[in-house]
């Protein structure tokens, strides 16, 4: 079984690294448009495969989608990272080029394939893959969710001091300022986590997790890529082991909590069909007013692209 990571930059290779070592699929395959930047990443993971004793085979290939053919899934990493002061958004033409002609690419060779986009800006950039791919839409949907949870847990679990293993969460929306993180749904060990933390210090975590990206992007000079590609693979093998996880995912939404024709995180369970169900939470009135807030941000952004296809039609 084999899986496709398109784009072996910091977050494609670390995304491949992980689909290898934990043996999520039997072949890796990582493509690149950089001339010998695959193939050189791909060695270098394949060499690591005696000292961390598995079986995955990673193979590079420079823009040659032959090597794809068939892939279950494929992960989109392709695209640029923010530089500090940049927001998601800026980088909506230049990425939106890149993720239109990788999906046209990958669907020629893997009609079947599940596509997980990860590329930035996150939630417009999937909507452009489900554009280009002309697929339904369980199989088109993007990384954010659980990046933006594992953000938020691991800043609970630094300030209970408690393992991280034990917080469970769920956070909706768009990728970006306006996520929407839910402490009525977080519990630490099935605790409520309101029992266990003052909400002065949880509306700093709430907000730290916002800005959670931002944080990494002025310490490194560019985006996070050790949670983002653990957080792509966890999705892969949610699908490849058809796991059934319940997991925040940027997905199409088509009526679900009162919102139509947009990709914006929610919870969904994932399977080896892509997107098997989406969750509709009962939300409070200020759960959804936030939501809403966040699916404004996102559609404005949808606009942009729409804006941009309609010049180039
Ligand atoms: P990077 O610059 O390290 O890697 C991007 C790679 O894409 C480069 O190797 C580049 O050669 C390749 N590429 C560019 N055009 C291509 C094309 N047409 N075909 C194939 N490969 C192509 O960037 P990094 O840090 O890996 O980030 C990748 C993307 O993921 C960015 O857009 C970033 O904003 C986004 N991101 C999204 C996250 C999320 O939560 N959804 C988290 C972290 C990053
Ligand atoms: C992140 O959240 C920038 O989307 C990227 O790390």
């Amino acid at each position: 079984m084999k899986v496709t990571v398109v784009g072996a930059g910091n977050v494609g290779a670390t995304c491949a690294d992980v689909l290898a070592t934990r043996e999520i699929a039997n072949e890796v395959v990582l493509l690149d448009i950089k001339e010998g930047y695959a193939e050189g990443k791909a060695l270098d993971i394949w060499e690591t495969a005696p000292i961390n004793l598995y079986d995955t085979r990673t193979i590079g290939s420079t823009n040659d989608y032959s090597k794809t053919a068939d892939s279950e899934v494929v992960v989109i990493t392709s695209g640029l990272p923010r530089k500090p002061g940049m927001s998601r958004d800026d980088l909506i033409a230049t990425n939106a080029g890149i993720v239109k002609s990788v999906t046209e690419n990958v669907i020629k060779y893997s009609p079947n394939a599940k596509i997980i986009v990860v590329s930035n800006p996150l939630d417009v950039m999937t909507y452009c893959a489900y554009l280009s791919a002309k697929v339904d839409s369980s199989k088109v949907f993007g990384m954010a969710g659980i990046l933006d949870t594992a953000r938020y847990r691991a800043f609970l679990a630094e300030a209970l001091d408690v393992s991280p293993k034990d917080i469970q969460a769920v956070l909706m929306g768009g990728h970006g300022d306006t996520m929407v993180p839910l402490p009525r749904y977080t519990t630490v060990g099935g605790i409520p986590v309101t029992e266990l933390i003052d909400s002065e210090k949880l509306d700093a975590i709430v907000e730290r997790t916002k800005k959670g990206g931002g944080e990494i992007v002025n310490l490194l000079g560019t985006s996070a890529w050790y949670a983002p590609g653990a957080a792509a693979a966890q999705m892969v093998e949610a699908i490849v082991r058809d796991q059934k996880r319940v997991f925040p995912v940027c997905a199409w939404l088509d009526g679900q909590y009162g919102l139509k024709n947009i990709y914006l995180g929610v919870p969904v369970k994932l399977g080896k069909n892509g997107i098997e169900e989406i969750i509709e939470l009962q939300l409070n009135d200020a759960e959804k007013a936030l939501l809403a807030d966040s699916a404004k941000a996102v559609r404005e952004v949808m606009d942009v692209l729409d804006n941009m296809n309609s010049v180039q039609a």
